[in-house]
């Protein structure tokens, strides 16, 4: 199936750095947002992000205005009427999404694709309450979006393989290097992520190592490009703690759940580098 015309839902984070990615990559792009004042803080951003690149060499001169020029924004899902492919990046809440895809699903047209960047709900229950779930797929994109090459691609239980080959040709489209994999509780690497990083930090009182020193231990031990704790603070403690009470939910493996110091860090607001303290300072 041809993509032509994309819709973005929730120009939040994730949503502002998909659009971004399509309008770059030549597609034209809806986002939706819920007030037109989101909506214009989402475009200002990619402006500027898409003006940095080209300050940069990374675009030519001229690129970042008509890429810009392909993003239209709306509050009214009427407008998403004509798009091939639907992308929602909203709240990350079963009920919000559900309701989401039921509001899409009378907009589009039948043979539309709607894709979810969840990143720890199930993809199946998400599509269960529409009425063509074979056209609802898994688009998880990682933060920054932009920059993050991984998209994992994930097949529901009705996902109509064509669909899910057509989503990830589309991520190819945007540069990305895709994955396939199936609607598993935290699909593939915040699968494998999560209760490893809770096991780093478990490491850090068990066998007393310095926080400095764990990091020295994964980076030149293991290869790590950066160690747990740095990875911990850019990731962000609370997006952590919070995935990590959604896979324990799921999968009941003690491993999966946050160890109690990440879990304080994070109440007390150690975020990482975006609350300016960690693991490690930020000034
Ligand atoms: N932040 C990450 O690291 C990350 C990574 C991968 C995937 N995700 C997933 O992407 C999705 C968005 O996350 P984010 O970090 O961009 O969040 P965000 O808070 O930055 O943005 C959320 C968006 O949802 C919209 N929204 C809120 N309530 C809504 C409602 N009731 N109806 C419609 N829209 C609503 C907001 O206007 C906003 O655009 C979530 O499903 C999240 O799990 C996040």
């Amino acid at each position: 199936m041809e993509i032509a015309k994309v819709a973005v839902v929730g120009l939040g984070s994730m949503g502002s750095g998909i659009a971004q990615l399509a309008v770059e990559a030549g597609f034209e792009t809806v986002g939706r947002e819920l007030t037109p004042e989101l909506g214009e803080k989402a475009k200002a951003q990619i402006t500027r992000f898409l003006a940095r690149k080209v300050e940069k060499g990374q675009l030519d001169a001229g690129a970042d205005e008509a890429a810009v020029a392909r993003l239209s924004l709306t509050t009214d899902f009427a407008d998403l009427a004509d798009c091939d492919l639907v992308i929602e990046a909203a709240f990350e809440s079963l009920e919000v999404k559900q309701q989401l895809f039921s509001e899409l699903e009378a907009v589009v047209r039948p043979d539309a694709i709607l894709a979810s960047n969840t990143s720890a709900l199930s993809v199946t229950e998400i599509a269960s309450l529409t009425e063509r779930p074979e056209r609802v797929v898994g688009m998880h994109f990682f933060n920054p979006a932009p920059l993050m090459p991984l998209v994992e691609i994930v097949r529901a239980e009705r996902t109509d393989e064509q669909v899910f080959e057509t989503a990830y040709a589309f991520a190819e489209r945007l540069g990305k290097q895709p994955i396939r994999c199936n609607d598993t509780p935290g699909f593939v690497v915040n699968r494998i992520l999560i209760p490893l990083l809770n096991d780093c930090v478990r490491v850090l009182d068990e066998a007393g190592v310095s926080v400095e020193d764990l990091d020295k231990a994964m980076k030149f031990g293991a290869g790590w490009p950066m160690g747990p704790a740095t990875l911990a603070d850019l990731v962000g403690l609370d997006i952590h703690v919070h995935a990590s009470e959604a896979l324990y939910e799921k999968l009941r493996e003690p491993r999966m759940a946050p160890p109690p110091r990440l879990a304080r860090m994070a109440t007390a607001g150690k975020l990482g580098r975006k609350s300016g303290e960690g693991f490690y300072r930020y000034d």
